[in-house]
């Protein structure tokens, strides 16, 4: 499908539209993910490093592993696809961008309604009173401690822990009251990867942008094989034309 039918269809919508995105949006920023060729958990075993319980055995080690992460992140730029959605939001096409990443780089590129279920890499959260710290950029120490003393933990949702609930009750609520658009996710993992069935149950469109077929593929009304950078490369530039003018 040409680019310009995918932005036909976008402004199709009128502004009913969420985005979800995935590790796969951020790829074209040179940020790894997590599964496929070059994926994390290919060199890296989640249940030593994304874990409560490694967190617990070695602190350290998982902190070493959150620092080379936050810093991968922090020296990296939104792409045309981050950037796209922000410019999407600003001319009211698209409503918020759930996300699955711990990244900044939606923020970054501009977007103002950010949900991110799996939490966010540049904050930190005390083990001990709870208080959460934003990071610019990596802690020096490792671990780092709270002023009260305690030790700090990534913000971020590890393996076997549950979702935050307010994200995930507002990330249903707008996928079951709009078209969704979703990004670069392999959807395997819960409950992020329901949250499309929701629009489909009620209704809604669901429209996927991934180099790869995925579980959702099927479901699907559309499902283009493309990477993100390249298919909002030119919706990003015609709203940046337009929101110059
Ligand atoms: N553009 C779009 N999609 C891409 C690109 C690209 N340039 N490059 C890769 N992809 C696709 C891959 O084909 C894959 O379908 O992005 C998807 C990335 O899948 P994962 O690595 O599994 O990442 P994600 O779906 O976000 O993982 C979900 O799993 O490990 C947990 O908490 C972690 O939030 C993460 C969750």
């Amino acid at each position: 499908m040409p680019i310009e039918d995918l932005f036909r269809l976008i402004k199709s919508f009128s502004g009913n539209l969420v985005a979800l995105t995935g590790a796969g949006i951020s790829a074209d920023s040179g940020i790894p993910t997590f599964r496929g060729k070059d994926g994390l958990w290919n060199k890296y075993r989640p249940e030593e490093l994304a874990t409560p319980q490694a967190f617990a055995r070695n602190p350290e080690l998982v902190w070493e592993w959150y620092a080379w992460r936050m810093k991968l992140i922090f020296d990296a730029e939104p792409n045309p696809a981050h950037k796209a959605l922000a410019l999407m939001e600003k001319a009211g096409l698209l409503k918020a961008v759930i996300t699955q990443n711990v990244d900044n780089l939606h923020e970054r590129a501009g977007s103002r309604n950010v949900i991110h279920l799996h939490g966010r890499i540049d904050e930190m959260r005390c083990t001990e009173c709870g208080e959460i710290v934003r990071n610019e950029k990596p802690p020096e120490a490792i671990p780092p401690r709270c002023r009260c003393g305690g030790m700090m933990r990534p913000n971020v949702v590890w393996f076997g822990e549950a979702l935050p609930e307010r994200e995930l009750g507002r990330a249903v609520q707008l996928c079951s009251s709009n078209n969704v658009i979703v990004i670069g996710t392999s959807a395997v993992v819960y409950p992020a990867a329901s949250l499309p069935v929701y629009a489909k149950n009620n209704g809604y469109a669901v429209i996927e942008v991934n180099p790869d077929a995925t579980p959702l593929t099927e479901m699907a009304d559309l499902s283009l094989r493309e990477r993100a950078g390249r298919a909002f490369e030119k919706i990003y530039a015609i709203l940046k034309e337009e929101v110059s003018r």
